[in-house]
Parts: C-alpha cells; sequence; structure tokens
C-alpha cells in the first residue's frame, strides 16, 4: 500500500505521466505489463468489451472478480486497479466488502464511479487505496440516456471541482475525469494533490486511461470520438481467421 501511495506522489510530483489500459484477461495484461504499463485496470467496461452488453449496468461483482483473479495471474509489477461495479456502492458497509472481495480477488486498488464520499473515506480506512471516477459516469447511463462531455456549464464545472476536492479530502490517490472538458480538466489537475487520469479529458490530466480494445483497433463497431486506433488489429485477426477457413476447407 506504502509502495502505491508513493508511486501516485512521485508520478505527480516529478510530472511522470500515468499511463493506464483496461484488460480483462491473462494474456491481454500480460501483454500490457511486458509493454511498460503502469496501472493495469479491470473496468466494468468488461460489461461491453468482453460480455457484449449495451452499457456497464450488467456487470456484476462476480463477474469483476472472475477477470481480476485472471489478471491477477498476469501481473508482477504494474499495479492491478478493479472497478466496483454498478449496485455495489449503495451503502458505505457494502462498498468496503465489496472492496475486501475484490482485494481479495487480487486487486491492488480499487475504483468506484462518483463522489461517494464516505465509502472512499471507510474503503480507505479498510486499508485499500482507491481511485475516484468523475465526470461521465457510465454507471448513470440508463438515468442520463447518453453518454455527454462534463464541465460544459459554470454550474457543472464548479460542481466537478468541488467533487474533485471532495474525493481527495476522502482520501482517494488519484482521481479519473472520463470526458471532462479540457479546461475544467486542466483546473482540476492543478487545483488537486493527487494525480488526475483522464479519460476523453485533453492532454493535461496527469495521466491517460483507454479501453484496451479501443487503441488496438479490436471493436471496429464501436469507436469513441476522442480514440486514434494505433493499430487495426480487427483486420489481419479477420484475414488469419479467413486464412485458416480456407485452408482447412482445402485440406
Ligand atoms: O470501465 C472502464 O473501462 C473505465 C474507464 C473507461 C476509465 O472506467
Amino acid at each position: 500500500m506504502a509502495e502505491i501511495h508513493e508511486f501516485f506522489r512521485n508520478s505527480k510530483q516529478s510530472h511522470q505521466k500515468i499511463t493506464s489500459l483496461t484488460a480483462y484477461d491473462y494474456p491481454t495484461a500480460r501483454l500490457l505489463e511486458e509493454a511498460g504499463i503502469d496501472l493495469v485496470l479491470v473496468g466494468d467496461s468488461l460489461g461491453m468489451v468482453v460480455l457484449g452488453h449495451p452499457d456497464t449496468t450488467q456487470v456484476t461483482l462476480d463477474h469483476m472478480v472472475h477477470h481480476v483473479q485472471a489478471v491477477r495471474r498476469a501481473l508482477s509489477s504494474s499495479i492491478l486497479l478493479a472497478d466496483l461495479p454498478i449496485g455495489t456502492t449503495d451503502t458505505v458497509a457494502q462498498a468496503v466488502e465489496s472492496s475486501l472481495r475484490l482485494q481479495a480477488a487480487g486487486a491492488d486498488m480499487i475504483k468506484l464511479e462518483g463522489p461517494l464520499i464516505s465509502q472512499i473515506h471507510a474503503i480507505v480506512a479498510a486499508g485499500i487505496p482507491v481511485v475516484a471516477h468523475l465526470g461521465m459516469l457510465c454507471q448513470r447511463i440508463l438515468i442520463e440516456k447518453k453518454y455527454e462531455i462534463k464541465g460544459k456549464t459554470p454550474e457543472q464545472a464548479e460542481r466537478l471541482i468541488q467533487e474533485a476536492d471532495a474525493v481527495q479530502a476522502a482520501g482517494a490517490s488519484a482521481l479519473v475525469l472520463e470526458l471532462v472538458t479540457p479546461l475544467v480538466a486542466e483546473h482540476i489537475t492543478r487545483a488537486v494533490k493527487i494525480p488526475t487520469i483522464g479519460i476523453g479529458s485533453g492532454p493535461h490530466c496527469d495521466g491517460q486511461v483507454l479501453v484496451v480494445s479501443d487503441l488496438v483497433g479490436l471493436q471496429p463497431w464501436f469507436r469513441p470520438s476522442f480514440v486514434i486506433p494505433k493499430v487495426d488489429l480487427a483486420t489481419p485477426f479477420q484475414q488469419a481467421v479467413s486464412d485458416y477457413i480456407k485452408e482447412t476447407k482445402n485440406l
């Protein structure tokens, strides 16, 4: 735990950007660690990326435990961050119990959506480092109906700034800012002592996180507008499969 706090403190102080990508399975996590990633996130994006649901609201704690265990087997140096899925943070006691289950499955730290101050406080007090998550919150999709950039109005910007302050005061070690206007993300990054990790929130955060399949072009049917894939893995993947089919048919 001390090492994790030190990593985040040093990254912020020395302006070393934090790198993070999602992984939900052993081979992906192993490739990420061997490439030198700082933080592997077993996100509840699992629901969409791996399980084929339209959003993250179907993901359960059992799903998360299963995938955290797989990722744990691959990692020895990168930090394993695991999401608390929807319905696991409704009370303080439930949030602590859920976090302990993810820790037992192999998570080094947990992430939870929203300014859940009492929950953050209690999870940290239970000895589990926390990453807070503000801005666009996927778990609210059924209420908000669309994925929208946050911080566009002065009221929204002010609320985000106050929430960032509050999660820091509650003991969060870092803060993910998802789909926050770059200006507000930059303001928060300067205002708080903990590192901010942005996704679709501009270049000024202390680190960046992406869903790995968006980065490597493995899901061409869904591309968030803020991601430019570094490679198009879907095409050679499908080519290999169709070559194999042809070869097998001709045996
Ligand atoms: O679940 C996830 O992959 C996430 C990232 C989008 C930050 O929370």
